[in-house]
C-alpha cells in the first residue's frame, strides 16, 4: 500500500467512526480510561486492538521486540506506572506470540546485531529452564519458550516496585500471562494471572508445570 494511501485510509475511517458514532473523537478528548494495559511484541502480526476488539481508548498499550519486560527499563517502568497509578487498569496481560522471531533468535543463539542484547533476556529465561525445554519435542521448543518468556515476565511485572506498592495499597490489579497464534489468530490464556504479591510463587510453578504437560511428547 502507497503511504499516501494511510491517509485517505485514515480520513475515510475517521469519517466513518464519525457518521457511525457521534462525538466519539470528542468524548476520547476528555480522558483516557482504560481498563487494560497490553504488554506485547512489537511484530507487526500482533496487533492489541484489532485481536481483542477494544477501541480507542479502551487498552494501553507497550511494545518491544519479544515482549520483555527489564527490571532496569525506564520505558517499560514508566509505561507501566502510569497504566497503574494514573490510569488505574485493573488488568495487565503481557502477550506473547508464536512464530515470535526474537524468541526463535534467543533459542538458535542466532546474531543479529545490537538486538542480541536485549534478546539475551530470552536466552536467560531459556538457559533456567533448560531441562524443561530439553524434555520436549524440537518442534515444540520455541512455542514453549514463548510460553516460558511469557510466564517470566508476567513475574518481571509482578516484582516491579509499581505492583508491589500498588499491591500494598490494596489496589485491584491482576497480571496475566496470554500467548496469541499468528497462524489462527487465537489467544491462549497461559494460567498465569497474579493478583497478590503472594500468588506469584504458586501461579508461578503451576503455569511451568502446565507449559511441560501441554508441550511433553505423549
Ligand atoms: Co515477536
Amino acid at each position: 500500500m502507497p503511504i499516501k494511501d494511510l491517509f485517505t485510509h485514515n480520513r475515510a475511517w475517521a469519517a466513518q467512526m464519525e457518521r457511525e458514532r457521534p462525538g466519539f473523537f470528542s468524548g476520547l478528548t476528555q480522558q483516557q480510561r482504560p481498563k487494560y494495559m497490553w504488554i506485547g511484541c512489537s511484530d507487526s502480526r500482533v496487533p492489541a486492538n484489532q485481536i481483542t476488539g477494544l477501541e480507542p481508548g479502551e487498552v494501553f498499550v507497550h511494545r518491544n521486540v519479544a515482549n520483555v519486560v527489564v527490571h532496569s527499563d525506564l520505558n517499560a517502568l514508566s509505561a507501566i506506572q502510569f497504566a497503574v497509578e494514573m490510569l488505574k487498569v485493573e488488568h495487565i496481560m503481557v502477550v506473547g506470540h508464536y512464530g515470535c522471531g526474537g524468541v526463535q533468535a534467543a533459542l538458535d543463539g542466532t546474531r543479529i546485531g545490537l538486538a542480541d542484547n536485549w534478546i539475551r533476556h530470552i536466552q536467560d529465561v531459556r538457559d533456567r529452564h533448560r531441562s524443561l525445554l530439553d524434555t520436549v519435542e524440537s518442534h515444540e521448543r520455541a512455542n514453549a519458550l514463548v510460553d516460558l518468556n511469557v510466564i517470566e515476565q508476567v513475574v518481571n511485572v509482578c516484582v516491579s516496585t509499581v505492583m508491589c506498592d500498588a499491591w500494598a495499597k490494596g489496589q485491584k490489579v491482576t497480571v496475566h500471562g496470554w500467548a496469541y497464534g499468528i497462524h489462527d489468530g487465537l489467544l491462549q490464556d497461559l494460567r498465569m494471572s497474579v493478583a497478590s504479591t503472594d500468588a506469584i510463587e504458586p501461579l508461578y510453578r503451576a503455569a511451568i508445570e502446565g507449559v511441560l504437560a501441554a508441550r511433553k511428547p505423549a
